[in-house]
């Protein structure tokens, strides 16, 4: 338990210190919780007084309206400072948060494929949205009001001492009970707050994924079933916050039991008073009381409230814990390289690699391979074969074990990895578009690349007559996921993307393979015209579509089985290849 606080204080200042750029804004804001606390804790002093000069002593009216004049502008003083301080504090919560924030998700766009292999959307989703919406409020609510109750409670203390001592150590009597309850409550809420974290994760998990995947639910009439986790994961994150409503809801009436003890201790003490007392001290015992009255509530306000925001805190530190375990995150590809000059245009070499995903359990063996710049070599083999995993490669988006890659001799490695990448296209089978026009999913933001490029490019791979016919041609909107266009629109779409980046190297890794007959026509057209005098690595099912590389590799359980041309391969009796071509030859026949 001890750890574990020790644990958050360190996380706290840690979060702490993004304020750091924003002083004068913190400064700001503590001042003006600074002056609400000493100008609220002196009115009990000025209304007992009032009480006793111009009600008890002497019935003097002008001087009464004077003083509640006075009051009145006080009252107006600690609103304005109210605003002010809140205000300041939530302009700095939020400017700590957008740093925050920018900061996590640059962050995040380092890290390597395997990362997100593993790392459901939803979680991530959660650490940049809603665990830094509760960052914030550490700032915005919680840091800089504790800092005023602090100074709140001090002040009236400081108060009540000077103006009775002994009556100051009575109305305390039951303050120990509250630091009790307070300490219990503040437990519970931690507890709550943990299960409260774990349960908005899975939350947004759920649906995140349940949503994406909305086709298979429906497809397969999962919607009954789906819906049944769901109210229980539901049913779990509103019991994380009942438990938490629960905590409040018993400490807030024990809080307000307790001040009334205090009430009656110091009623109980007039009373005793009441008798003998010498007329002089009558009034003084009357704006006492007053006063006192006026000190306790506020000196139970800031203590509740103190617990309340010290829960803020915890539930912020908790949730920048989360945050920062990203933060520390050292997960990206290890990238050394500086070689921002290299000629695409040479050969690529693969040299004995070795590759898993998950140690020692290679997908990829012993390697070896020789692509000439500018030919078009294609892999075949089963699904499994490791196909992909080669490609992924040539890209470093997943670290080999064993072995090098070349490119005109010299070890990828040593190429800074944007200019690596910034050379090499790849087309996959799945098109991923974002929700945006059809212009900027083709250059990705790339303003450099002007919409006459774009058309050029279009018109190269045979696109641009479905695109023109589009309601809005380029600038038609997508819709999340490309959901709107069809697998062949979207395909040709990566397509002319791939061809505006002008890449040297360019891979398809089964980019023909969900089409229809009519599309895969045009996307083989697509095909030879992006292929065109650039190193090309097509994966394909038909063999049809790469019939007429310069070399075929034929893989099998991440070894290289066959390599060689079409009619090369086709001699091969009893060869891997011989009887791919075999079977969709008599499949074709069949159709
Ligand atoms: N991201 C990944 N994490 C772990 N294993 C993977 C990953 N991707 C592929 N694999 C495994 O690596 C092997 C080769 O897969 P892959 O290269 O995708 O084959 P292909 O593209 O030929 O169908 C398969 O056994 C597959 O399960
Ligand atoms: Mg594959």
């Amino acid at each position: 338990m001890a750890e574990k606080a020790k644990l958050n204080t360190k996380i706290f200042f840690r979060l702490v210190s993004y304020a750091k750029s924003y002083k004068s804004i913190l400064l700001f804001a503590f001042m003006a919780s600074l002056l609400i606390a000493l100008f609220s804790a002196l009115r009990p002093k000025l209304i007992g007084d009032m009480v006793r000069n111009y009600i008890v002593n002497s019935q003097d009216a002008n001087g009464l309206l004077l003083w509640t004049g006075i009051i009145i502008g006080m009252l107006a003083f600690e609103a304005l400072f109210q605003f002010a301080g809140n205000y300041f504090s939530n302009l700095l919560a939020q400017n700590i948060i957008k740093d925050l924030r920018k900061k996590l998700f640059a962050h995040i766009m380092t890290f390597k494929m395997q990362y997100f292999d593993r790392t459901p959307i939803g979680a991530l989703v959660t650490r940049v949205v809603s665990d830094l919406e509760a960052v914030s409020e550490v700032f915005s609510s919680g840091l800089i009001d504790i800092l005023g109750d602090v100074i709140m409670l001090l002040t009236v203390l400081g108060w009540m001492f000077y103006t009775n001592s002994e009556l100051t150590l009575l109305t305390l009597i039951p303050i120990p009970l509250l630091l009790f309850a307070t300490r219990i409550f503040a437990r519970a809420m931690r507890k709550s707050f943990q299960l409260e974290r774990l349960q908005v994760t899975k939350l947004n998990t759920f649906v995140q994924e349940r949503i994406s995947g909305m086709a298979i639910v429906q497809m397969f009439s999962r919607e009954k079933q789906e819906f049944e986790s769901f109210k229980e994961i539901n049913k779990g994150h509103r019991q994380a916050h009942v438990n938490a409503v629960w905590a409040f809801s018993i400490f807030f009436p024990v809080v307000e039991m307790l001040s009334s003890l205090s009430i009656a201790l110091l009623l109980v003490w007039g009373a005793f008073q009441i008798d003998g007392i010498k007329p002089e001290n009558q009034t003084l015992m009357y704006s006492q009381i007053i006063s006192f009255t006026l000190w306790i509530n506020m000196l139970y306000r800031p203590i509740r409230q103190l617990a309340d925001k010290f829960n803020i805190l915890q539930r912020g530190t908790v949730r920048a814990e989360r945050v920062f375990e990203i933060l520390d995150l050292d997960d990206h590809i290890q990238h050394a390289g500086k070689d921002v000059d290299v000629d695409f245009n040479q050969n690529l070499e693969f040299k004995s690699i070795y590759f898993a995903y998950r140690n020692e359990e290679y997908v990829l063996q012993n390697i070896n391979l020789e692509i000439k710049a500018g030919s078009t070599v294609a892999f075949v083999g089963a699904t499994g074969a490791g196909k992909s995993s080669i490609v992924n490669l040539i890209g470093r988006f997943y670290e080999y074990q064993k072995g090098e890659i070349l490119l005109g001799g010299k070890d990828i490695k040593e190429i800074e990895l944007t200019h690596l990448r910034s050379n090499i296209a790849i087309v996959l089978q799945d098109v991923f578009l974002f929700s945006d026009t059809i212009h900027n999913n083709i250059t990705l933001g790339d303003e450099s690349i002007s919409r006459e490029q774009v058309i050029e490019a279009a018109k190269a791979v045979k696109a641009h007559d479905f695109i023109a016919k589009l309601p809005d041609g380029y600038d038609y909107h997508v819709g999340e996921r490309g959901g709107v266009l069809s697998v062949g629109q979207r395909q040709l779409i990566s397509f002319i993307r791939a061809y505006v980046f002008e890449p040297k190297i360019l891979i398809l890794d089964e980019a023909t393979s969900s089409v229809d007959d009519y599309s895969e026509e045009l996307i083989q057209r697509a095909t030879e015209e992006l292929t065109k005098g650039r190193t090309s690595i097509v994966i394909a099912h038909r063999l049809s579509t790469i019939q007429s590389a310069d070399k075929i590799v034929v893989l099998e359980k991440g070894e290289i089985m066959e390599v060689g041309t079409h009619l090369e391969l086709l001699t091969l009796e009893n060869g891997y290849y011989r009887k791919l071509y075999d079977m969709q030859f008599s499949e074709e026949k069949i159709k």
